[in-house]
């Protein structure tokens, strides 16, 4: 048991140090140390600065504080450290922000706008647990109960990390994001290691509704060796997104309390550009009902989406018909509380029955040791599309527990070519 425990210890805490260590520049030079200006002055020249001098070869640390940020920032870090121990404090002129010449629009899928991106190679930004941004969301979620609102729509990602290779992100916090708080894109061998995220509503008038949509954990496409340690979510939408071409994906200890659960796309958006997701391992996951006024949605523990065969309109806000394959997804050591439905998988996003059916293909996906509730009868549910039907589904140490009690677990399989160890006879109906 003693023998077990360190085990664990390692992989959980000591593995995470030991590569995060290695990937801290060795070599040391300038320091520029920069304080808020305060008074409602714009911070963001000095943050720009202390980066330019600083963000190639040397450390550069932003004492605790709100910076005033009122226009979009590209830190371009070359062998360096960024400590910050406040808060890039994002102004919340939604007008400005929309306006897409005041965005970076550098995540290609679904045209998505960006206000703050990192890039560069063998750096390490680390907010300490105590500092990071602020995304003053709540005058966004409130101004989108009366704004129509779709991707691509220009409301900017709080933290890009674009074009990068070797970098850790440490102990950052994102308070309100108004959009996605993460996005990881075209970048290799990122350890993030501590992030915190808390997309909640705090008018009253709201509370019951999510009016905190799209607020997503983070969005992962086109990257390789992805490292997601010690995640704490709070949101209304996915707390962990796996887009298109993601491989070797490694997320362990991550909490999502409200919100849709862990999504595999949507892939097969883009006609033109197949979808591989390849190797991906989530380990360690607590999904959490929270308050009703807070987050009225807890939707799965893990749920996969491809749009269908045909593209009916175009990328963002369209599309469908890519192809694609998702394989080698290990997901273990769950534990849910009232959660609707565990494990789904459909492959009809943005799209009707009657149309031709997906051929982007999901294969080779475990599921182990999930303990904890779910609040409806829709325990495991496995639809996939007759195109592609999906080999190699296999489920160990699944007791997942319905409340009320008296509801009885139903368990679908379509177009399931194999699958082994569901808890009871897994029916080709809905
Ligand atoms: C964006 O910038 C371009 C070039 O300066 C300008 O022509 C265009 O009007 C601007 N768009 C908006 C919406 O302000
Ligand atoms: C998130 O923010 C809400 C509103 O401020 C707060 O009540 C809640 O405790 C926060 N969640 C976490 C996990 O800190
Ligand atoms: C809550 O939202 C309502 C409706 O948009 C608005 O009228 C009210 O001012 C908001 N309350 C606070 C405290 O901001
Ligand atoms: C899991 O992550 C949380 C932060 O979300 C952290 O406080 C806790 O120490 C981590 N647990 C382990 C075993 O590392
Ligand atoms: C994914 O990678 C493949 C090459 O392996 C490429 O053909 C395809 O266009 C990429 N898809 C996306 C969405 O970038
Ligand atoms: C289903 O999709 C087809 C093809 O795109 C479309 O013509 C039809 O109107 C759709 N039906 C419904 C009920 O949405
Ligand atoms: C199941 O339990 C719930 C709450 O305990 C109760 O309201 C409901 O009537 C029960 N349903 C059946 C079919 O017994």
């Amino acid at each position: 048991m003693r023998k077990m425990k360190l085990n664990v210890y390692f992989l959980l805490v000591a593995l995470p140090v030991v590569l995060a260590s290695a990937l801290t520049p060795t070599r040391q030079g300038k320091t520029c140390t920069i304080s808020p200006l305060g008074g409602g002055q714009d911070d963001t020249d000095q943050v720009l600065d202390a980066i330019s001098k600083c963000g190639k070869g040397g450390h550069t640390v932003l004492l605790p504080g709100d910076y005033i940020i009122t226009r979009k920032m590209t830190w371009d870090l070359q062998d360096a450290t960024v400590d910050i121990w406040g808060y890039l404090d994002f102004q919340p002129d939604i007008q400005y922000w929309l306006n897409a010449n005041n965005t970076y629009r550098v995540v290609f899928v679904q045209s998505q706008a960006s206000w703050f991106v990192l890039t560069g190679s063998d750096f390490t930004v680390d907010a300490h647990n105590s500092g990071g941004i602020k995304g003053n969301g709540q005058l966004w979620w409130e101004y989108y109960t009366s704004h129509v609102k779709a991707d691509g729509d220009g409301r900017p990602i709080s933290l890009t990390v674009y074009q990068a290779k070797r970098a850790a992100i440490r102990g950052f916090r994102i308070e309100s994001p108004p959009f996605w708080s993460n996005c990881v894109a075209e970048s290799s061998d990122i350890t993030y290691d501590g992030m915190f995220v808390n997309a909640t509503n705090t008018n009253s008038t709201f509370f019951g509704k999510n009016i905190v949509p799209n607020t997503d954990g983070i969005n992962t496409f086109r990257s390789n060796n992805i490292n997601l340690f010690n995640w704490d979510i709070t949101c209304g939408d996915d707390c962990l997104a796996i887009k298109g071409n993601s491989t070797n994906i490694h997320a362990s200890n991550y909490t999502c309390r409200g919100g849709n659960g862990v999504a595999f796309g949507s892939l097969g958006q883009y006609v033109d550009l197949p979808d591989y997701v390849e190797n991906v391992l989530l380990e360690y996951f607590t999904m959490t009902r929270i308050s009703h006024d807070a987050q009225p949605n807890m939707g799965s523990g893990v749920y996969f989406k491809t749009w269908t065969g045909v593209s009916v309109g175009l990328p963002p806000t369209g599309g469908g018909g890519g192809t694609g394959q998702v394989k080698n997804v290990v997901c273990r050591d769950f534990s849910l509380n009232l959660v609707d439905r565990p494990v789904h998988v459909y492959q009809t996003n943005g799209g009707n029955s009657s149309e031709l059916q997906s051929s982007l293909q999901f294969a080779d996906l475990s599921f182990s040791n999930w303990y904890g509730t779910a609040d409806t009868n829709r325990v495991i549910d496995i639809e996939c599309s007759p195109n592609a039907p999906c080999p190699d589904i296999a489920f160990k140490d699944f007791n997942i527990h319905l409340v009320p009690s008296n509801l009885t677990a139903r368990y679908t399989c379509i177009n399931v070519v194999s699958e082994a160890g569901i808890p009871g006879p897994c029916n080709a109906t809905t």
